[in-house]
């Protein structure tokens, strides 16, 4: 193993435990992180990963920021592209701030953070990109039209990059995860998240570990013939 990976979002929750999984097996690993300094600092004091702050939402940070990790710890041959936000509210309600914000947190992020690294995935003929999607993307969600676009369209970003990717060694793939027991989730208001929990089959949220398992496999040697697809790591609460 020993590539260089980059994990946005990569100091809390689900991005958290992929950073780990990823400096478990042996990768040099950079956490990006976009305002919360605290938990960055908590987290690389932690796991001994260290943490990279820029906006994912600004593409220029994104080239900068990943320019200063090549720098520090080589060529970059994995991209985790999970950092997000939600702004739930129902259309009716919505101003446009809501909207854009997660549009560009959650989506135009993967084209920023791709477009940085591609280059040089293409001139070495390796990469893995896997992107963090949602049910939420697939099945849609009451109070997330911004978020459901976002995630839905992180799915249709993986297979068209997929198509670019194959032919010079890049695999592009993605996960869908479930409710996962973060704070993210954690924020929905109880009585919501006890009707959604209600439509799980496995009858739990699940856990980051779960998630960070299916990148973990999507990254190594092993999902070698694996490019665009989708991962759903839910429960069972979608199929289709
Ligand atoms: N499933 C079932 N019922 C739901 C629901 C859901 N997902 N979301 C809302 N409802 C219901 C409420 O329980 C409520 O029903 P009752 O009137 O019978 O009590 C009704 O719809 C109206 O909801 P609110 O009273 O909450 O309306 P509001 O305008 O105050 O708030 C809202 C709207 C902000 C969208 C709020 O309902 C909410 O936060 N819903 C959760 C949205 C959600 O699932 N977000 C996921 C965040 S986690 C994530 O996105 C990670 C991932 O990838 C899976």
């Amino acid at each position: 193993m020993g590539g260089v990976a980059i994990v946005t979002g990569g100091t809390r929750g689900i991005g958290e435990a992929i950073a780990t999984a990823l400096n478990d097996a042996g990768h040099k690993v950079a956490a990006n992180y976009g305002g919360n300094d605290e938990a960055a600092k908590a987290f690389t004091e932690r796991t001994g990963i260290p943490n990279y702050k820029f906006d994912v939402s600004d593409f220029d940070a994104c080239q900068k920021g990943v320019r200063q990790i090549e720098h520090d710890l080589g060529p970059i041959t994995i991209l985790v592209n999970n950092a997000g936000i939600t702004r739930d509210g129902t259309l009716h309600k919505m101003d446009y701030e809501k909207w854009n914000q997660v549009i560009q947190t959650n989506l135009s992020s993967c084209f920023n953070m791709s477009r940085a690294v591609i280059e040089g995935m293409r001139e070495r003929k390796f990469g893995r990109i896997i992107s963090i999607g949602s049910i939420n993307g697939q099945a849609g969600q009451y109070g997330q039209v911004n978020y459901a676009a976002a995630k839905s369209g992180i799915h249709g970003f993986t297979k068209a990059l997929a198509k670019e990717g194959a032919a010079q060694g890049i695999t592009v793939n993605a996960i869908a995860p479930g409710y996962i027991a973060t704070d993210m989730v954690l924020a929905v208001p109880e009585k919501v998240l006890q009707k959604i929990v209600a439509t799980i089959p496995v009858g739990r949220l699940g856990e980051a570990s779960e998630i960070a398992r299916g990148v973990l496999f999507l990254a190594s040697g092993d999902a070698s013939f694996i490019t665009g697809s989708t991962i759903d790591i839910n429960g069972g609460q979608h199929m289709y």
